[in-house]
């Protein structure tokens, strides 16, 4: 027999969150990137996390790359794919930060809807930061030769090219990376974190 949702029902944990805040010295949450691809998402979320651990934070990354190498691995890049690829990551961050962690999520989410439902599964510990980099420089940078093949037509609804990016209405924190290099930004979010995770 199928079991529908409605037949389901959350069981509390034994440990309070403030109990996991005393061990761990610091507050669970997720920080939210979201920019275009190549703005710098991954570079500052995998450079921020070492930083997080040397300084004894519990801190791990879910990255747009990885994720789609497994828990979304069904998905493409449709709208309804996105949204659904957000939805999971939304979900995924919000159970680390329950469990203590700071989580730093770096993924497109090109839609705001999309960025909202992950807010609110995470409620009040997320922070929206946005890693701003205009157009010309992502595809300048073009690490990974994708903006290239977008032009090209080899992939129809790139971001930015062949489908939206809803840039963020009033994000927590913008790190502009066109302005700012990779130490000064990390010097940024290092900050950020201090003033709100400690
Ligand atoms: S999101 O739009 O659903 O948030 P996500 O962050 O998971 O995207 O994945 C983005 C990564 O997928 C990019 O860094 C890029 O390497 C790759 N990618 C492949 N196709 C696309 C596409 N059409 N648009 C954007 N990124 C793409």
């Amino acid at each position: 027999m199928e079991i529908t949702v409605a037949e389901v029902t959350r069981i509390d944990h034994r440990i309070a969150n403030a109990k996991r805040e005393s061990r761990n010295k610091h507050r669970g949450g997720v920080l939210w990137f979201t920019g275009l691809s190549g703005a710098g998402k991954s570079t500052l979320a995998f450079a921020l996390e070492e930083r997080l651990f040397e300084d004894g934070f519990q801190v791990y990354v879910l990255d747009g790359d990885n994720l789609r190498t497994g828990l979304s691995s069904d998905l493409g890049f449709s709208p309804t794919d996105r949204t659904e690829n957000i939805r999971r990551a939304g979900e995924v961050a919000a159970l680390f930060a329950d469990a203590g962690l700071v989580c730093i999520a770096a993924f497109i989410s090109p839609y705001r809807v999309d960025r909202n439902i992950a807010r609110r599964a995470a409620g009040l510990g997320f922070h929206e930061i946005y890693i701003r980099a205009d157009v010309e420089t992502c595809e300048r940078r073009d690490p990974k030769g994708l903006y290239k093949k977008a032009r090209a037509g080899e992939i129809p609804n790139f971001t930015a090219i062949g489908d939206v990016y809803e840039e963020p209405v009033s994000p927590s924190l913008i790190v502009d990376t066109t302005a700012s290099s990779v130490d000064q930004s990390l010097a940024l979010l290092t900050e950020y974190v201090a003033a709100n995770f400690a």
